[in-house]
């Protein structure tokens, strides 16, 4: 019976093959999962591709990729916070692309690439900030954060969530944003001051600030844009932009080496460097800055010209050895504290 199944399912594939039918291709996604979806089942109307599509956060796919280095399950992998894009193209995981839609792409989307070897390249950028629930606020007689050191006052204990850096790429940018805005020691002490406030570390970077419309905790670590998602779909949340000056992320794609849906991949890869595909964020509030030069930004996009931003240094904070120490870093000297 089982040899039997078995040719079956041989002969089945062969059927599908030379039917020209198995198309398909399997995504990695690190955005928001309704952006996720739209992105997967777009495409297959696109191009009659099928796509099996996983929403996992940046860290936990970078983890994910490096696990299946030698038996590669995905395609692409799109979305997500830049630096574990940068750590998979360093340690090989991803594969060098060049897409003809590259000109149409604004320069720190291509510089992205450039500085991997084109293992990687930018599709949308945003800055880091973070959100509150204003009514929690005022029931709770606290005062308006507007900086990130307000946020270590001890008033503000048991109000603050943000994700846990190891499996968020939201959380591993803060973290980072903080060793470049105070300085490594300044920035691990603002992190253990920080610990003290929090009351959970969530799986997923923008989990905080979708539990803070719904008032299950008053602040939320997250990128900005997150924050205004929020506010638009009506829930009483205000982003804020830090008085110290904040960094922010160049969420990026990447092909995996060895991807077994190869020509799929890049299909995919060039898709979503369009102006169309990137248009389709406007459907589900991802307020993002988009790469595509011809995509159209949201109103509600924060405009990040207005905003003090650092100089994020990418190749460092997305360099192997760097992301790895800070993280195991934060582990041993900052998640192990009591609160
Ligand atoms: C949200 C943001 C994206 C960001 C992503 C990272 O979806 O809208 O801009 O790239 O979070 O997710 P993560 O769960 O890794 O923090």
């Amino acid at each position: 019976m089982k040899k039997l199944t078995a040719t079956c399912a041989v002969s089945l594939t062969a059927l599908a093959v030379s039917a020209g039918a198995s198309q398909a291709l399997t995504l990695y996604c690190s955005a928001q999962e309704d952006w996720c979806q739209l992105m997967a089942r777009s495409f297959e109307e696109a191009t009659g591709i099928d796509v099996d599509m996983t929403r996992k956060s940046s860290g936990e796919t970078f983890a994910q990729v490096k696990a299946e280095e030698s038996n590669p399950k995905g395609d692409v992998w799109w979305g997500g916070t830049g630096d574990p894009h940068l750590q998979a193209a360093e340690e090989g995981l991803t594969e060098e692309y060049v897409s003809p839609m590259r000109d149409q792409l604004h320069p720190w989307a291509i510089a992205q690439a450039e500085s991997a070897g084109n293992r990687t390249i930018g599709i949308y950028s945003g800055a880091l900030g973070y959100g509150y629930n204003t009514e929690l606020l005022a029931s709770n007689g606290l005062p308006e954060p507007a900086c990130w050191k307000d946020l270590l006052k001890p008033e503000y204990k048991g109000h603050v969530q943000m994700a846990n850096p190891n499996s968020s790429g939201t959380a591993y940018t803060t973290l980072a944003t903080m060793v470049q805005l105070f300085g490594e020691d300044e920035g691990f002490e603002f992190m253990k001051g920080l610990h003290k406030n929090i009351n959970q570390y969530t799986k997923s970077g923008s989990a905080p600030i979708r539990a803070a419309g719904l008032g299950e905790t008053t602040i939320g670590i997250v990128f900005m844009h997150d924050a205004v998602a929020q506010t638009v779909a009506g829930f009483p949340v205000k982003a804020v932009a830090p008085c110290e000056g904040t960094g922010y992320e160049i969420g990026s794609m990447s092909i995996i080496s060895g991807a077994r849906n190869m020509d799929e991949a890049k299909q995919f890869y060039d898709w979503a460097l369009s102006a169309d595909a990137q248009n389709l964020a406007l459907q589900v509030n991802a307020f993002q800055v988009p790469s595509n030069k011809g995509a159209e930004t949201s109103e509600a996009t924060p405009d990040l010209s207005t905003l003090t931003l650092i100089d994020y240094d990418f190749k460092k904070y997305g360099s192997s050895d760097e992301r790895k120490r800070l993280l195991q870093k934060w582990d041993e000297d900052v998640s192990t504290l009591p609160q």
